[in-house]
């Protein structure tokens, strides 16, 4: 046995590759601040097992992709299981990810020498998100599919080149079978191959120009004495990767796996809504979440302005972040003598959430899961009044407008509409509808109007 080991190392040149990997010195003072980049490599490498699980029963086709997910979810060994966990695998990495970027950020740690380290991070956060996005359409259910088709059709709106694109994207003018083989390909071999070079040179960047050690407040980073300084701190003070810091990586991993495991097994994935069809609009596509922000931004931005942003806004943000490193790349890294920069970062973080909290909500967005109302809202209502309440419900108005609680908040909530708008304005609403409101004109028989009034102007809030 110790033979065989010893043949396989001395042909294989394994302990030769993984010795300086492992027992390179790091800063000793390397904190728990230091497990998030870990952590998401992590979610990386669950990412790998659980899609190629679910790869093998997974058939990229148009008309039977909707079938393998629903036999993955309810036939298939552990199916389910493994579905939530490549789900929550990605909202983790995501997550993680997202922290790790501000971490660094607020240590400065992409300052010299370190400045190509930020700048494959900013790659690798762009596939990354490139990847949960493409992973979304593959469920190929009402919801991945409109979401995807919402997001071709924002490409499509960029100025010059945004018809291209949305073609490139979809594989033709509209979504169809080729958009499911474009992006299955693309979400299993082109951007995972580039996700493993670039981490694969994220990491080699990490081991060749050493972890950052945590700055202190009034120790400048200088250019032309920096490496020198730290080749003599890691002398004097430094410690072996291997187990002085890899301790805190592999507890923090586990803990993340812990989590995902535990909401793989009780939460799982999102329900698989209906099989696409494209002809019923009727659907309310909801990215997952950590798109909605974005969606939230478009949805909230003048409409003339956002062909514009569009294409500007990830130009300029990208632009802003590969540029970082060359704008600033020595002084100060303790965020204590950089208020601009963790005021900015604290800027971004609320502005994000405060959108990701109104898309989750979204406004804009009929609700059509809206409960429908009951003629209990209306106390004594007469017959006309319930024939009201019904049509209410029956042609939609709930999914737009709240009667007390209840129903969509896309148009204004109709509670006391009549201490607004009397008998004939509403009428001339309904029939006209407004920017937002089809017009109920063509739809609503003279007697169906009348009712619908009578329930409008007699529902009060008591
Ligand atoms: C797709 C969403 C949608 C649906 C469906 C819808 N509405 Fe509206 N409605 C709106 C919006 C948005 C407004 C505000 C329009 C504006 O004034 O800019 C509005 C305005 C109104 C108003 C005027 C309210 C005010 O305070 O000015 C009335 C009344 C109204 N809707 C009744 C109805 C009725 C009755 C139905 C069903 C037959 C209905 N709406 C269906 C979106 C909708």
């Amino acid at each position: 046995m110790k033979n065989i080991l010893k043949w396989m190392d001395d042909r294989g040149g394994f302990s030769e590759l993984l010795k300086p990997l492992t027992t390179h010195l790091v800063p000793p003072d390397a904190t728990w601040n230091y497990v998030w980049g870990s952590a998401t490599l992590f979610c990386l490498v669950l990412q790998v097992v659980t899609g190629i699980s679910l790869g093998f029963l997974y058939q990229p086709s148009a008309d039977v992709a909707y079938e393998s997910l629903q036999y993955i979810e309810n036939d298939a060994f552990l199916g389910s299981f493994i579905r939530g966990l490549h789900n929550w695998g990605a909202s983790g990495m995501v997550f993680l990810m997202g922290i790790h970027m501000v971490r660094v950020y607020l240590n400065a740690a992409y300052k010299y020498p370190r400045e190509m380290s930020w700048i494959t991070g900013v790659i690798l956060m762009a596939i990354t998100i490139i990847m949960a996005f493409t992973g979304q359409l593959l469920r190929w259910d009402n919801n991945g599919v409109w979401s995807a088709v919402v997001a071709a059709e924002q490409m499509g709106r960029i100025p010059f080149i945004g018809k291209s694109i949305s073609y490139f994207l979809l594989g033709g003018d509209t979504i169809g079978g080729e958009t499911l083989n474009r992006f299955f390909s693309m979400h299993v071999f082109l951007f995972p191959a580039l996700i493993f070079l670039m981490v694969t040179y994220h990491l080699y960047l990490v081991f060749r120009n050493g972890i950052s050690e945590p700055p202190k407040a009034g120790r400048p980073v200088n250019p032309k004495t920096y490496r020198k300084w730290y080749e003599e701190m890691l002398q004097k003070k430094g410690v072996p990767f291997f187990p002085d810091a890899l301790w805190r990586d592999a507890i923090f991993s586990a803990l993340v796996l812990v989590v995902l495991l535990v909401l793989a097994f009780f939460v799982g994935a999102p329900a698989l809504t209906t099989a696409p069809d494209m002809t019923n609009v009727n659907v309310d596509p909801k990215p997952d979440w950590y798109f909605t922000w974005i969606f939230a931004l478009f949805a909230l931005m003048p409409r003339e302005i956002e062909s514009y942003v569009m294409f500007f806004g990830p130009v300029i943000g990208i632009g802003l972040l590969f540029a970082l490193p060359f704008l600033s790349n020595k002084g100060e890294r303790s965020p204590l003598k950089r208020p601009w920069a963790v005021a900015g970062t604290l800027f971004i973080v609320l502005s994000i959430s405060s959108l990701w909290y109104i898309g989750s909500i979204a406004p804009w967005s009929p609700r059509f899961d809206a409960e429908p109302l009951t003629k209990y809202t209306v106390p004594k209502a007469s017959s006309q009044v319930e024939r009201g309440i019904q049509l209410f419900n029956d042609e939609g108005c709930i999914y737009c407008h709240q009667i007390g609680e209840q129903g969509g908040i896309r148009g204004p909530n109709l509670t006391n509409v009549q201490n607004r708008l009397n008998k004939d304005q509403l009428i001339i609403r309904i029939v006209n509808g407004a920017e937002n409101m089809p017009a109920y004109g063509g739809s609503l028989t003279k007697e169906e109007l009348a009712d619908i009034v009578e329930f409008l102007l007699q529902n009060q809030k008591k």
